[in-house]
């Protein structure tokens, strides 16, 4: 699995699993067949309410712990400093695990930079080792980086070929930060798997346009975990490293007009800041 090497010398595979959506009985189901296909990168979060489900497959699939990169996040209402810590150790035991490779402030909304001090302890105490944000404008990084002693290692935003945020990542390009892609393939939107020029570069390469699109994600360096529940999905996402996309081509696809699918609110929505009872509320 290739990987890349995030800003504080950590190791991320570039292709993951992403289970948003994504109900315990679902996560049981696919989880253990997507990590016999070679996934060995999970995505999740608090507030996916699958975390027990995550843990209960990666406990059960024999695959050691050092090969698997696990990632979930908090939300809003977890990053107060006097409550960071606890919701850490939370997280762990809903996971089963004794460590967190990358753990995400999902939304950005409340007290994130008195958090960040927090999410740092827990890097220092090693029961996290990379830090980061996910939906947070520039600005708002900054904000976090003005404060921090560890820089955020990875910048979880919207990323596909109609949202392909070449202007976030030229804003924030000294800083080394790794981008990771949501809504990979559009959420599975029909209107982007069917465009023409995936569909003329899929028959150029005996490929998929979902392929294509994939492996448009890898040549522009981004971190990718698309979500699928079909196992025959989940071997076509992986089965993108046989062909390359010319500079030609890749050019092509960054011409598309943009337009993101999710509008990330400037001001907290009311759904952002609930308080939610993560554990009793696993679904
Ligand atoms: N940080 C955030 O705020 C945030 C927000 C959204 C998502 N995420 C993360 O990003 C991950 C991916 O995003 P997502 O699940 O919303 O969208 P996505 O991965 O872009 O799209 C998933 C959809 O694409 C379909 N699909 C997957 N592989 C395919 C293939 N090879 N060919 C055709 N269709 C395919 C799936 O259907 P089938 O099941 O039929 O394959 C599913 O309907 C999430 O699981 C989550 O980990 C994070």
């Amino acid at each position: 699995m290739h990987s890349v090497t995030m800003n504080d010398g950590n190791k991320i595979p570039q292709l993951g699993y992403g289970v948003f959506q994504m109900t315990s009985d679902e996560v049981r189901a696919c989880l253990p067949r997507a990590i016999e296909a070679g996934y060995r990168h999970i995505d999740t979060a608090n507030m996916y309410l699958n975390e027990r489900a995550v843990g209960e497959v990666i406990a059960a699939c024999g695959v050691p712990r050092e090969e698997l990169f696990v990632t979930t996040k908090f939300f809003p209402q977890s990053y107060p400093y006097e409550k960071c810590a606890e919701a850490i150790d939370k997280t762990l035991a809903r996971l089963g695990l004794d460590y967190i490779d990358l753990l995400l402030f999902h939304q950005p909304y409340g007290e994130y930079v008195d958090g960040w001090r927090a999410m740092e302890e827990a890097v220092r105490a090693g029961k996290v080792h990379s830090i980061g944000l996910s939906n947070f404008s520039a600005e708002k990084v900054q904000e976090v980086l003005d404060v921090a002693t560890i820089k955020p290692a990875v910048l979880q935003v919207e990323i596909n070929p109609y949202w392909n945020q070449h202007e976030l990542k030229a804003e924030l390009a000294e800083h080394g930060i790794t981008f990771e892609g949501w809504y990979p393939l559009g959420h599975g939107d029909a209107g982007l798997l069917n465009a023409p020029v995936f569909t003329e570069l899929a028959a150029r390469y005996g490929k998929t346009p979902a392929q294509v699109i994939m492996r448009w994600h890898i040549q522009e360096g981004n971190v990718v975990f698309p979500k699928t529940l079909s196992p025959a999905h989940m071997d076509d996402n992986l089965d993108i490293f046989d062909f390359e996309l010319t500079e030609d081509e890749m050019a092509r696809i960054n011409a598309l007009p943009q337009k993101a699918y999710y509008h990330v609110a400037d001001e907290a929505p009311e759904w952002a800041m609930a308080e939610v009872d993560v554990d009793a509320a696993q679904q």
